[in-house]
């Protein structure tokens, strides 16, 4: 395939995804990797395929010892540098191909072997420093390209239609929106219709949303868009990260931190229960997300214009200037 964006920096993960001494795959630029974590931290990843007759690696199963992965097919081990172990050992050349990683506390990138044209963005641990991580959700594959997934990001009409139940948008009127080159940044307020109460009793956190609030998205292009809303039961931003893993397919996956509102750390249970109903809400909005664009035929230029569409076009443009 023809890479998406190569040179793009990618968050792939936070560590939790990962998981300890267990393979974890993902799909990037339409290659396959495999990704396993130590007790210790230590992080390694290599091409899927192995080097001897094309099984997952990702099927096979990770030494905790020898911090190494062993082949579902033929049982070969490799290090994470992709050497092949014999008695134990890693020896020779690497023949397993190692994917860069660049670790950002608990943030995964990786530039996917291209040379990197963009730094690391530092936009999560200046959004959340000081905040709880409080887990991550909405993971899943949107079969569909790039630049439709990530141009709903910077769609403010939607909110009527894709996620019409969840929030009851009445009006979101923006008040700014500066642009950087690839860093944006918009303010404006959600003004809302009451929730029925089936759609509260589905999705507790939309209680925590008032009639009226403001929220803020701080964007780094292509992979990041950070989403704060004040209201009163805490500050939790929300980091929606996308990633190419085919030319018609998207990973997208959320981070949510904060800190609950000390109100309601007093009551027992609530905090657990308010970050539950937090992360399933979340992934609520992603999925419906997901389902808008999945459900999109061919693009065509537009007949009908909408308010603040410039936005749009100004994410389109940095994708094909690329
Ligand atoms: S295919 Fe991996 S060990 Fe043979
Ligand atoms: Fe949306």
């Amino acid at each position: 395939m023809t890479p998406v964006l190569p040179g793009a920096p990618w968050l792939i993960a936070h560590r939790t995804m990962v998981g300890i001494n267990r393979p974890y795959e993902i799909t990037l630029n339409g290659r396959d990797y495999v990704l396993w974590q130590t007790a210790e931290g230590q992080l390694f990843a290599l091409d899927n395929s192995c080097p001897h007759m094309q099984a997952p690696l990702s099927n096979g199963w990770v030494c905790q010892e020898r911090q190494s992965i062993t082949c579902p097919f033929h049982a070969l081990e490799f290090s994470g540098d992709g050497r092949l172990l014999t008695e134990g050992k890693p020896s020779g050349q690497p023949i397993a191909k190692p994917l860069d990683l660049v670790i950002q506390g608990d943030l995964i990138w990786t530039y996917g072997g291209f040379s990197p044209r963009l730094p690391i963005p530092d936009l999560i641990p200046r959004k959340t420093n000081g905040l709880k991580f409080l887990g991550a959700t909405g993971a899943r594959s949107i079969q569909a390209d790039f630049l439709s997934c990530i141009k709903i990001n910077y769609d403010f009409n939607h909110q009527n239609g894709s996620h019409r139940e969840t929030f009851r948008v009445r009006e979101n009127p923006i008040h700014r929106f500066e642009a950087q080159g690839h860093i944006a940044r918009v303010d404006l307020t959600f003004i809302r219709e009451d929730n029925t109460f089936k759609e509260i009793l589905d999705n507790p956190a939309i209680l925590s949303l008032p009639k009226r609030y403001q929220g803020q998205l701080d964007y780094v292009f292509p992979s990041l868009v950070v989403f704060r809303a004040e209201v009163d039961l805490g500050h939790l931003p929300q980091v929606f990260v996308l990633y190419p893993e085919t030319e018609s397919r998207t990973r997208i996956f959320v981070l949510c931190y904060g800190t609950w509102n000390p109100l309601l750390l007093k009551l027992p249970g609530v905090n657990q229960f308010m970050t539950r109903s937090l992360l399933k809400a979340t992934a609520v909005v992603t999925e419906q997300d997901a389902k808008t664009v999945e459900s999109l035929y061919p693009s065509q230029p537009p007949q009908i214009r909408l308010p603040h569409e410039d936005i749009m076009a100004y994410v389109e443009q940095l994708y094909r200037d690329w």
